[in-house]
């Protein structure tokens, strides 16, 4: 058993939300984004600049905060009845269709996908899907899979690499965390090394920092984060909303029942097979060396000194 990250691979996650909801085939609410100008929201944010721009492992040495687009209403969302995993929302070309049970995030998806069309030339051409779920969480367990992560990492399943997905994401309290720092990973074997672990290993408790609740988030594979450990047991909310240009075809996908399609074979996680890396990064190839502890302890001592002699 693995536990590098204060939590082993086998962790609780709740069953429900793996559940799979059988939904109306009553009239959809349908629409088609507008996408006229908005303001960029947080628009020096460097996301921006590799948001359209194909997988690079080395966009994690730059380190981005997600970005806040601010509340939602939280009352409205607290309507939906109904937990969904990845469920489309849109295939290329086709409008949005919401399931009737989905009717609570209408303004919520409406919001997004404004937005989204505004800020993406390619939105038409992407698929967009959407998970809901809200449940109760119990003490020392987690809402969603545990440990540090990037939201659509591609791995070598996309080779050539294809534009990176984003996504939009609430939650409720305890909010997400966020991890800001550099990650070293260009170094590393995507057909042997599991990443997530690697993030867990490399990142420091001093850059962790949590989100706001019940705040809407645009996130990039890069904006690296988790799911905190529930303290207390309580109701918790997560809803993302991703857009991506290869379809997701996952089997345990919720289906929209306004889509053809989505019949998808069952599939190895590759990630079982990935195993964790056990060195150090070699900074050297990054251009960067290791500042020795010890040297570094001895020299704010010096300078300590010198002060008090002066
Ligand atoms: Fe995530």
């Amino acid at each position: 058993m693995i536990n590098v990250g204060g939590y082993d691979n086998h962790a609780k996650v709740s069953q429900i939300r793996y559940e799979q909801p059988k939904l109306s085939k009553r009239k959809p609410i349908e629409f088609s984004p507008k996408g006229l100008w908005t303001p960029r929201i947080d628009p020096d944010n460097i996301a921006y600049n590799s948001l359209f721009q194909p997988f690079n492992l080395n966009q994690y040495i730059y380190p981005r905060p997600p970005i806040d687009m601010g509340r939602v209403d939280i009352l409205q969302l607290n309507e939906c009845g109904i937990n969904v995993l990845r469920m489309p929302l849109k295939f290329p070309g086709t409008n949005y269709k919401i399931p009737q049970e989905l009717s609570a995030c209408e303004t919520l998806i409406r919001r997004v996908a404004e937005y989204a069309k505004f800020i993406n030339p390619n939105h038409d051409d992407c698929f967009c899907h959407i998970t809901h779920d809200s449940s109760m969480v119990n003490s020392g367990e987690y809402h969603r899979f545990p440990g540090f992560h990037g939201d659509g990492i591609q791995g070598t399943k996309l080779t050539p690499k294809v534009n990176v997905e984003h996504s939009y994401i609430m939650t409720t309290n305890p909010p997400t965390e966020f991890c800001l720092q550099p990650f070293f990973l260009k170094h590393l074997d995507e057909a042997k090394h599991n990443f997530f672990l690697e993030f867990d290993k490399q990142a420091h408790d001093v850059n962790v920092f949590g989100s706001l609740p019940e705040h809407l988030y645009l996130i990039d594979p890069y904006m690296v984060h988790r799911t905190p450990q529930i303290t207390m047991r309580c109701s918790r909310t997560f809803i993302r909303i991703t857009y991506a240009f290869t379809e997701l075809q996952h089997p345990k996908n919720t289906i929209n029942p306004h889509f053809k399609g989505q019949k998808y074979d069952k599939r190895v996680d590759i990630r079982e097979n990935l195993t964790p890396n056990e060195f150090d990064p070699p900074y050297h190839l990054y251009g960067l060396s290791k500042v020795d502890e010890k040297l570094k302890e001895e020299r704010d001592w010096a300078a300590q000194f010198t002060e008090e002699t002066k």
